[in-house]
C-alpha cells in the first residue's frame, strides 16, 4: 500500500503558485492549479535548473535557464532543449494537507 508523507497545509499555497518542498534527499515541485495540485521533481531534466525559479502558466511549468516546458499533470515534455519528461508523484490533499507518495524515497 502507497505511503503518503505530508508536506504542506493547501492554504499556504494559494492557486496559481508553486512552491519547492524537501521530501527525505528529494527536492520537489509541488504546484496549485485550475486542474489541481501536483507534485515532481523540481529539477529540469536538461540542465538542472530549479523549476521553482521559473513560471508557472495554467498546467505548464517553464524552465527559468532555457525555456523548456513540462506538463504538470503527467511531467512531459512540451518544449524543448528538455527531452526526457519530468518524475511526477502521487498526491492526496487530506484535511487541508499536501501528502505525497514517499514508499520507495
Ligand atoms: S535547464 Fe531547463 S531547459 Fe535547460
Amino acid at each position: 500500500m502507497a505511503q503518503f508523507a505530508p508536506l504542506l497545509k493547501l492554504s499556504e499555497l494559494p492557486r496559481g503558485t508553486m512552491r519547492a518542498c524537501l521530501l527525505g534527499a528529494r527536492e520537489l515541485l509541488i504546484c496549485h492549479t485550475s486542474a489541481g495540485v501536483f507534485a515532481l521533481d523540481n529539477v529540469c531534466t536538461h540542465a538542472e535548473a530549479r523549476l521553482c525559479e521559473g513560471r508557472l502558466r495554467s498546467t505548464r511549468v517553464i524552465c527559468p535557464l532555457h525555456g523548456a516546458a513540462f506538463d504538470l499533470r503527467d511531467g512531459r515534455v512540451l518544449a524543448p532543449p528538455a527531452v526526457q519528461p519530468l518524475a511526477s508523484y502521487a498526491l492526496q490533499v487530506v484535511a487541508g494537507v499536501i501528502e505525497v507518495e514517499s514508499a520507495g524515497s
